[in-house]
């Protein structure tokens, strides 16, 4: 008979209360981010910021194409940009909000499984987890402590 293999995952719900500045400062700068998206074919705007070790912020949104598949999203453009960069600079939080075009309020965005794969790309180069804080919609930041809350099967060696 097959064995039954349960992964628990932990992440933490944070009222907006409860956040600290530099959770204030990446999910603000997230949100100004998503505005700045070009996402003509899905007006879905998502915004990513990310806190490198030495304390520099950087931001970066899906960028659409009229071929659809070429498009990239948020994060993978942003954690491109940051690491082909900077390769020798741990990225330590990455902070994502979304929202359609004419949504009156964010829509809960996580990171989907390419951007997952890439995100432990960067936890297995650098060694280190890597912080995720999501925005949710009623306001408050979903955080996982690593790409492991959120890709417990990832793809890590061949
Ligand atoms: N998108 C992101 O940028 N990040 C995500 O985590 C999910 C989806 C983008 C891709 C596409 O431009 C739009 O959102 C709609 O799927």
């Amino acid at each position: 008979m097959a064995k039954k293999i349960n992964v628990q995952v932990s992440l933490d719900l944070i009222e907006p209360q409860d956040w600290s500045e530099m959770e204030k400062e990446l999910i603000s700068r997230a949100k100004a981010a998503a505005e700045r998206a070009h996402a003509p074919y899905s007006n879905f705007l998502v915004g990513a910021s990310v806190l490198l070790e030495n304390g520099a912020i950087f931001e970066g949104n899906n960028q659409e194409n009229v071929s659809f598949p070429v498009g990239v999203c948020a994060e993978r453009s942003l954690l491109s940009f940051v690491v082909g960069n900077f390769p020798n600079v741990r990225p330590l939080k990455l902070a994502i909000a979304a929202k359609k075009r004419e949504g009156a309020s964010y829509a809960f965005v996580t990171p989907c499984g390419s951007c997952r794969q890439t995100i432990n790309e960067y936890e297995i180069m650098f060694g280190k987890p890597i912080e995720i804080l999501m925005l949710h919609e009623n306001g408050s930041i979903l955080r996982a402590s690593s790409i492991k809350e959120l890709l417990p099967f990832s793809f890590d060696s061949f």
